[in-house]
């Protein structure tokens, strides 16, 4: 397979109709928004309320992107390179009744072509590592307006102690993953106050994200049982799941809630 093949058979794989692309949950993401909402009486001069210009990096297809839309009021541009993506979310969001609020932009994160202070809350579940994650809070510290905020995901280890088998695995698949002090620190020195962060349950990554992906890759090695390139990066998805069950307390995603200095 060359790299585009690879990339068509990754969306195969992580296909929009899925619940989701990366671990997660509403419940998370509701209480990411909860922290960021209620520091905003404290902000002088900082956004309005009832008018936010809202930013969502590495949107998918658009589970945090429609809760956004539900829970907040503004408008919303839903960032993804991916096109069948952006087409999910927006099917799902007039279902919701919120696509009015809503604007899809497919494009690279990396080369946005946005105006810098533009927005007053950026959010990126499971996608600022596109970027690499100081560049990535270089980048939105940029694209907000003054009091703006921001809220992420990243991978982090939560324990110091890894074992040797999971320290190896991610020097492979991630090398870059760091504990939650050090990200705290990047944060701080990119110019941000820190309004909270927490690590979302194993359920958000057991349930919501790998139980529906493994319904897939199911469906999917029966399709490709005679074709070991797929079948190889079918094993590599059931890697990482294995992984995450015999290490969840070891890593995890860290949800973090900021505010442009
Ligand atoms: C792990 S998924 C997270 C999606 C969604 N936020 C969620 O939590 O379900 C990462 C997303 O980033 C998008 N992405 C990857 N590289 C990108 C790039 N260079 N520019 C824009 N989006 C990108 C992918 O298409 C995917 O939708």
């Amino acid at each position: 397979m060359d790299p585009k093949e690879q990339m068509q058979f990754f969306h195969e794989m992580f296909d929009s109709s899925l619940p989701r692309l990366g671990p997660g949950d509403h419940a998370s993401t509701r209480k990411a928004m909860d922290i960021w909402l209620s520091a905003m009486p404290r902000r002088e001069g900082g956004p309005n309320p009832t008018k936010l210009r809202i930013l969502d990096l590495g949107c998918g297809n658009g589970t945090q992107t429609i809760q956004l839309a539900n829970h907040l009021d503004g408008t919303i541009l839903a960032v993804d390179n991916h096109q069948p993506y952006l087409d999910e979310l927006k099917r799902r969001a007039e279902a919701a009744g919120v696509s009015e609020k809503i604007r899809t932009y497919l494009r690279d994160m990396c080369d946005l072509g946005l105006e810098d202070g533009s927005f007053d809350l950026i959010w990126s579940e499971g996608a600022i590592f596109v970027m690499g994650f100081r560049k990535g809070l270089e980048t939105c510290h940029g694209l907000l307006a003054a009091g703006g905020g921001l809220a992420l995901s990243e991978l982090v280890w939560l324990r110091p102690d890894p074992p040797a088998e999971c320290r190896q695995y991610f020097a492979d698949v991630y090398p870059v993953i760091v504990d939650n002090d050090t990200n705290l620190a990047t944060i701080r020195d990119c110019g941000f106050e820190v309004l909270g962060h927490f690590s979302p349950p194993e359920s958000a990554w057991l349930e919501c994200c790998y139980a529906p992906m493994e319904d897939r890759l199911q469906s999917l090695e029966k399709m490709y049982a005679l074709d070991p390139e797929r079948m190889k990066m079918i094993e590599s998805i059931h890697m990482e799941i294995e992984n995450y069950r015999k290490y969840s307390s070891y890593y995890g995603y860290m949800f973090y809630i900021m505010q442009r200095r």
